[in-house]
């Protein structure tokens, strides 16, 4: 059967409350922080997708051993002899670049044709600043060869925001042999920064964090819900003037509320607030009431905490008075697929006006889509935002390659058409 979905537009304003699933970034790094640590650690609400499978399909092929919730380290290492397969997920074989660099032996990590695509030389200069041996393809890329290095301390700066590259640093840096430091450009998750402060790992101060060697101890995360899922929620909200959602338990790290910034730009109502935090790292309730929305201008810092989220500005963007432009983003060609392209080709596909630019896109705002069939281009977010467009459009949407939602939130479709129809 065909890899399609269609979704028909949403009959009228809606009413929900929605409890997204696990957030996916805190699910990899609890992962290989209960793998890193000196004890048994419990984890629960894990993210669903795939991607965080990879992440724990690698560590139990290194030794990490799991009984429901509980997850204990490895007492010795085990060397897989094989490839470890990263799947889709750019999260999991950039963070287990550092976080495998002490390993006794040296382990190849390859991943699917997206992931393999994908740039990872990135990761070389902060890494082998530490001691890291990182061997890649000759155009930058995976199969990634890490382990079997002695670390010592550093102290680098990189020129992209990226959390990835940042925890990947950080998660070797605490077994090397001094302190270390890494700087970057702000607007980054930072939720290992974050665990790391809160157990007497590191300090950050502004961008910089510095990390101090030592063990990470067994501990319990209660992960929350993923924001950068439930902006296909809010966004469906805005899109219908009247509508309201409630997202509660989400994460609301400072690096990952630029998309809810953007909304309230436009015109939405956005509420947030902390109701606690998962070590040092804050939780909390969101809502969204949909209203008449304005184009918006996104550069800058804000790209950063945003990024996963631009797909969504574009078709906030078309249904939006006046001309939405994003810029400073060209690390959306680096993504699952390049997001730059495919999300003006996602407009477009839908009746849309959308261009895309070296370091971006803009949107033509007419107030509608007509819709139509988009392609996923195997890409979970491009896939999303899609079936998201329905919700306003003048017809139904079909996604084709819809099953790559299941990335990050298998029930995905299931859960949108659910929402629309709760009044
Ligand atoms: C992530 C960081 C971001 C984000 C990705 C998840 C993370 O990537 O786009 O979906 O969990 O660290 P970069 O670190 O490359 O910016």
């Amino acid at each position: 059967m065909a890899d399609q979905r269609t979704l028909e537009p949403a009959s009228g304003p809606f009413q929900a409350g929605v409890n997204t699933p696990g957030d996916k970034s805190l699910s990899h790094r609890a992962l290989v922080f209960a793998a890193l640590a000196d004890a048994e650690s419990e984890i629960t609400g894990l993210a669903p997708g795939h991607d965080v499978a990879s992440t724990l399909g690698a560590l139990e092929r290194l030794g990490l051993r799991r009984d429901g919730e509980r997850f204990a380290p490895p007492v010795t290492p085990t060397d897989p002899g094989q490839p470890i397969d990263c799947g889709n997920s750019g999260t999991t074989i950039r963070i287990l670049a550092g976080s495998l660099a002490p390993l006794p032996f040296r382990v190849t990590l390859i991943g699917d044709a997206s992931l393999s695509s994908r740039p990872m030389r990135r990761l070389v200069p902060p890494l082998a600043a530490l001691g890291a041996t990182v061997l890649l393809s000759p155009d930058g890329t995976a199969p990634m060869t890490v382990g079997a290095s002695d670390l010592h301390g550093a102290d680098v700066a990189i020129d992209v925001a990226s959390a990835q590259v940042r925890s990947a640093f950080e998660l070797a840096a605490i077994h090397a042999d001094d302190e270390s430091s890494i700087d970057s450009p702000p607007g980054f998750r930072d939720h290992t920064e974050r665990w790391f402060e809160a157990f007497g790992l590191g300090t950050t101060n502004g961008t910089r964090t510095q990390v101090s060697p030592g063990r990470i101890p067994g501990a319990s995360y209660a992960i929350p819900g993923d924001p950068s899922s439930a902006a296909y929620v809010w966004a469906s909200a805005a899109l219908v003037p009247g509508s309201r959602v409630v997202t509660p338990n989400v994460s609301l790290n400072p690096g990952r509320l630029g998309f809810l910034s953007i909304l309230e730009a436009m015109g939405a109502e956005v509420h947030g607030e902390v109701t606690g935090a998962l070590h040092g790292d804050p939780v909390g309730t969101v809502s969204v009431v949909g209203a008449a929305l304005e184009a918006v201008e996104v550069s800058g810092d804000i790209v950063a905490a945003a990024i996963d989220e631009l797909p969504l500005v574009a078709v906030l963007g078309a249904y939006a008075e006046g001309i939405t432009v994003v810029r400073d983003a060209a690390e959306l060609r680096a993504k699952e697929s390049d997001r730059t392209v495919s999300t003006a080709a996602m407009i477009r596909a839908l009746g849309g006006g959308a261009e895309s630019t070296d370091d971006g896109f803009a949107v033509v705002g007419t107030g509608f889509l007509d819709g139509g069939s988009v392609d996923a281009a195997g890409d979970h977010r491009i896939a999303m935002a899609g079936a998201v467009a329905a919700t306003a459009a003048g017809g139904p949407v079909t996604i084709t390659g819809a099953s790559v939602a299941a990335v990050s939130w298998p029930t995905f479709y299931d859960t949108m058409e659910a929402v629309w129809s709760s009044r």
